[in-house]
């Protein structure tokens, strides 16, 4: 009988998954479906019942997607310790009845810098915007791949202290505001992890972080030259990137987790990206 998965987010008309599953199913030759469901906003109850609904016709897994990666972890019965940081999930597996959440979107992160891009983060200095859910998701990851210095900023300070302080014992992490960042020197690697970029917006960081030979991170995708990208290309650096890559990357990790087979990544990545420029 064929697999079902899907995803569950509301929005959803923009969603890549069902085409990256597809074409993952297709290469690897697995018999399953993969279709998207608009999650019900409205009552509170709605989605846990949307999801144990899907699960009990027969799904195997959903990802999950915005608004609802923060009520999906609250109703899972067992998640990974990154998704815990995170408290957010964009993967879930059903299995034996129970309910099991993952977050992959910061080990997509990772392996499309290190792997796709060729940037290896350890020894590096490494610079991430923002401490909502996209940045929380990606801290562990980011620690584990061993920069030198891993330096988190948000215009609400306190966040990112409070972010610091709890994953103080697994790396050299520290945090601090946008005027602090002058005198910090240059960073390897810059990610943009705000929600800045979804309104066309920049983050108050100073040209003074980018390094020539470093590297700068959009996760929004397919947004072009966003005014981050621009402020980076401006100050000289030579590689860029948006979330693109993570996007398929993240995807790969769930179907791997699904399916006990990973994809190949380039020939998608390549088909989703669309030029900076
Ligand atoms: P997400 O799940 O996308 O991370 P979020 O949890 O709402 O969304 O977090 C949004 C992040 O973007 C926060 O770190 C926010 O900073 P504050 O906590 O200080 O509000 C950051 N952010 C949003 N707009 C921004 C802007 N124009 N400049 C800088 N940071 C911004």
């Amino acid at each position: 009988m064929t697999d079902r998965y899907a995803v569950i987010g509301n929005p959803i008309g923009h969603t890549k998954s069902p085409l990256i599953h597809g074409l993952f199913a297709e290469e690897t030759g697995q018999d399953m479906a993969y279709t998207a469901i608009e999650g019900p906003l409205e009552p509170h109850e709605a989605f846990a019942e949307t999801v144990r609904a899907f699960a009990a016709t027969g799904g195997r897994g959903m990802n999950v997607t915005a608004p609802f990666k923060l009520k999906a972890f609250a109703m899972a019965d067992q998640s990974s310790e990154r998704a815990e940081l995170a408290g957010a999930v964009n993967a879930l597996k059903f299995e034996d009845g129970s309910i099991i959440a993952e977050n992959f979107d910061g080990i997509g992160l990772v392996r499309d810098i290190e792997v796709n891009l060729g940037l290896p983060m350890a020894g590096k200095r490494v610079l991430m915007l923002g401490a909502g859910g996209a940045a929380r998701g990606a801290l562990l990851p980011f620690l584990s791949a061993r920069p030198i210095e891993l330096v988190l900023v948000n215009r609400h300070v306190d966040k990112a202290q409070a972010l610091a302080a709890q994953l103080s014992a697994r790396g050299p992490i520290l945090a601090c505001g946008y005027g602090d960042l002058e005198a910090m020197g240059r960073f390897d690697l810059a990610v943009n992890a705000t929600s800045a970029s979804l309104t066309g917006d920049l983050p108050p960081v100073p040209p003074s972080v980018f390094s020539h030979q470093g590297a700068a991170y959009e996760l929004a995708y397919g947004k072009r030259l966003t005014p981050f990208l621009r402020l980076a290309r401006n100050a000289g650096v030579c590689t860029f990137a948006d979330g693109v890559g993570m996007l398929v990357e993240q995807a790969a990790e769930a179907f791997d987790w699904w399916r006990g087979v990973r994809p190949e990544t380039r020939a998608v990545i390549d088909r989703l990206t669309v030029p900076l420029d």
